[in-house]
């Protein structure tokens, strides 16, 4: 029996290069191996405020891109979140079985409670609830997320052992995915920070859709240091460490002949053929997903039934949970 995989973004904004690099990308090797979900977490989006059509634009164009990306339809389950209602209806389950001690530690709730202030609701509170459902609906095995999600997944194997020690082997407790190779691509404009669409520096995140002219004035401005040399350390140097490690992940170089190709040249040089080997990679999947939004028919095809697909598993949890927590048959 194949192990089940779930992962999903949140459609709160443009894929960029940290969601391909860092994400998709390692996302498509998988189905070999595992049972793949793949979904948009559009449920998740709301807890911060979002322009409706906006949203739905958002949430077309991300599934072209997780096409694009080379993620295939037939051998991996793509959804959208609130198109599977099982989600919502784990989610409230589960909420019953997460502390309010809990949800107040979690560093996310925090960071996004101070960056909202005028917002602070219980979606954004309780979104961890949402976050365990989404994986244990479909009792994934492993669940690849960033550094920044980790704590999310321990909430998730909490919430998971304590529901299965009140009511029996009921969940499957997940594990993190930590992927052979994975690139954790930062800011350019702050190469301390994760590369994220809430960036609130601009230049610092390039989006999939930018244009060659876009990319290439990103990655000009993006943030070195003074030592002109093309060098690893990650400590000392992070914005050429940040670059070495997109460039690398680009064009399948490894840092050290990364280091070789650019020694004694300068930063300019550097920072050109990064953009272009971004370019390079954002090229074809631009091409593709702008050539699936197009044609409306696949694409409505593709993430029906990938809903249809995902309730069919999803649907018997919840049945199976509504049955354990004591809910009358209907
Ligand atoms: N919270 C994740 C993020 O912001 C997105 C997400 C929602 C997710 N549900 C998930 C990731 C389930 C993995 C599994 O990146």
């Amino acid at each position: 029996m194949k192990k089940t995989i779930l992962s999903g973004i949140q459609t709160s904004g443009a894929l960029h290069l940290g969601s391909y690099l860092g994400a998709i990308k390692n996302w498509v090797a998988l189905a070999n191996e595992y049972g793949c979900y793949y979904m948009l977490a559009d449920l998740h989006a709301i807890t911060v405020r979002q322009d409706p059509a906006a949203l739905r634009e958002t949430t077309l164009r991300q599934i072209a891109q997780y096409v694009a990306c080379g993620l295939d339809p037939e051998r991996n389950t793509l959804f959208v979140q609130s198109h599977v209602r099982a989600h919502a209806e784990l989610a409230w389950v589960l909420g019953c079985y997460t502390m309010f001690g809990e949800l107040s530690r979690m560093t996310q709730f925090k960071d996004k409670s101070a960056k909202n202030a005028e917002n602070i609701n219980a979606g954004l509170f309780t979104y961890p609830s949402l976050m365990a459902a989404d994986i244990l609906v479909y009792k994934a095995d492993l669940v690849p997320v960033g550094d920044d999600q980790r704590q999310h997944l321990e909430i998730t194997r909490d919430i998971a052992q304590r529901f299965n020690g009140i009511y029996g082997d009921t969940f499957v407790v997940p594990d993190a995915y930590i992927p052979k190779v994975g690139a954790r691509i930062m800011s350019l404009q702050e190469p301390t920070a994760k590369m994220s669409k809430s960036d609130s520096s601009p230049g610092g995140c390039v989006y999939l859709t930018d244009s060659p002219d876009v990319i290439a004035k990103a990655f000009k401005r993006a943030v070195t240091d003074s030592e002109a040399s093309v060098r690893y350390d990650a400590e000392a140097k992070p914005g050429v460490s940040n670059l070495i490690e997109i460039y690398s992940a680009c064009t399948g170089k490894t840092a050290a002949e990364t280091e070789t190709e650019f020694s004694g040249r300068g930063y300019g040089d550097f920072k050109k053929a990064v953009g272009d080997a971004v370019t390079e990679t954002f090229r074809p999947i631009r091409e593709e997903a702008e050539r699936i939004l197009a044609d409306r028919a696949y694409l409505e095809s593709v993430y029906r039934t990938g809903a249809e697909k995902a309730s069919a598993v999803a649907d018997a949890t919840v049945r199976e949970v509504y049955e354990k927590v004591g809910f009358l048959a209907k």
